[in-house]
């Protein structure tokens, strides 16, 4: 068409959520103040991204974090600049990382809410130049104002999320989320600096015709997972992984699809972190219309027990109907 170029940028994030807290009574304007805090980390990390490849960004720090897997100096940057900006934010009285062994106090003991947050994801492809992304998930706190926050705040529960989202830097960067009223999303413009509305109403298809998993560990999956595998390639589905949970997310959520991090009999619990990355991407998908779960037997990730903060889960996660499918066949087998 040639009225491309008129498009109006429209909404900014400010706006929205200014707009978003006067419509819910509920709303005491910190919630709103710690998302702008994140958005504010999020084009902070962007920029770090986006010149890692021209600083001295690239590669290794020298350092194991308590995943047992190297941190890169992305990795440990992005964690130090999230920290700060909610530090300095003051609506987070603390922050759990997938960076750091323990939680971390800010000091804003008068702050209602805790974050947890993989604060660079998809770290193995920052050299060389593949979308990655951060995540959150941001909880009310159970411990008194006033005191420093505890595990338990932490360990409440995916059903009491408050709100949750993602960054992604990617082609363009994008910041989803949710707080339990649907999921929008918003583009980052560069040279104004600020996000800007571009998916007001973000619904996963019921179906899609991509599967996303690491094929590489097909003869340690599960005989359910195989099956289901094998169904999707017969049926001629595309296969897509990116190996950045968020970008291999992002599509499934905009495209239909179904994203899966198997159990195997070396890690039962597969690799993938419950606080910070599938309890806020299931928050999303089920806001979306989609579905996750953690295996054939059907539990909803959301409803997990949580017992430890940095505790691993296994991830079936995207269009309902192929969650749906893979779940059905593992209890036909059984
Ligand atoms: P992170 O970079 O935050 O440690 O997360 C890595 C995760 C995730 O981004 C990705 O989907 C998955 O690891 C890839 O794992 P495999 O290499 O085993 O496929
Ligand atoms: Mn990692
Ligand atoms: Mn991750
Ligand atoms: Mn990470």
């Amino acid at each position: 068409p040639d009225n491309i170029l008129a498009q109006p940028v429209g909404t900014t994030l400010e706006r929205y959520i200014m707009r978003k807290q006067s419509e819910f009574a509920f709303a005491t304007g910190e919630l709103s103040q710690l998302l702008r805090d994140i958005a504010l980390a999020g084009k902070i990390i962007n920029r770090e991204v986006n010149r890692a490849g021209l600083s001295e960004l690239k590669g290794a720090f020298g350092t194991e974090n308590i995943q047992g897997e190297q941190q890169q100096k992305l990795d440990v940057v992005a964690n130090i600049r999230f920290i700060r900006a909610l530090k300095n934010g003051g609506q987070a009285c603390a922050v759990l990382s997938e960076e750091e062994d323990e939680i971390i106090q800010t000091g804003n003991n008068q702050g209602k809410y805790v974050v947890a947050m993989d604060p660079l994801d998809g770290s193995a492809n920052i050299d060389v130049n593949v979308p990655i992304g951060t995540i959150f998930s941001i909880y009310r706190r159970v411990s008194p104002v006033g005191t420093p926050a505890t595990r338990e705040d932490f360990l409440q529960g995916g059903r009491k999320q408050v709100a949750a989202g993602y960054v992604l830097y990617g082609s363009s960067t994008m910041l989803v989320y949710t707080t339990g009223h649907g999921v929008v999303g918003f583009t980052y413009e560069h040279s104004l600096g600020e996000f800007f509305l571009s998916h007001p109403e973000l619904r996963i298809p019921q179906d899609g015709k991509i599967f996303s998993c690491n094929e590489g560990h097909w003869f340690d999956y599960p005989e359910f997972v195989r099956t289901y595998l094998m169904e999707c390639k017969r049926k001629g589905y595309n296969g897509r992984y990116v190996g950045s949970l968020v970008a291999d997310y992002h599509r499934s959520l905009l495209m239909g699809g179904i994203y899966m991090y198997p159990p195997t009999e070396k890690k039962p619990q597969g690799k993938l972190r419950l606080l910070y990355e599938c309890y806020p991407l299931a928050f999303i998908i089920e806001q979306a219309g989609g579905a996750a779960v953690a295996g054939a037997d059907n539990t909803a990730v959301l409803d997990i027990v949580p017992t430890d903060c940095h505790q691993r889960s296994p991830l079936f996660i995207g269009s309902s109907h192929m969650v749906e499918k893979i779940v059905a066949g593992a209890t036909e087998k059984a």
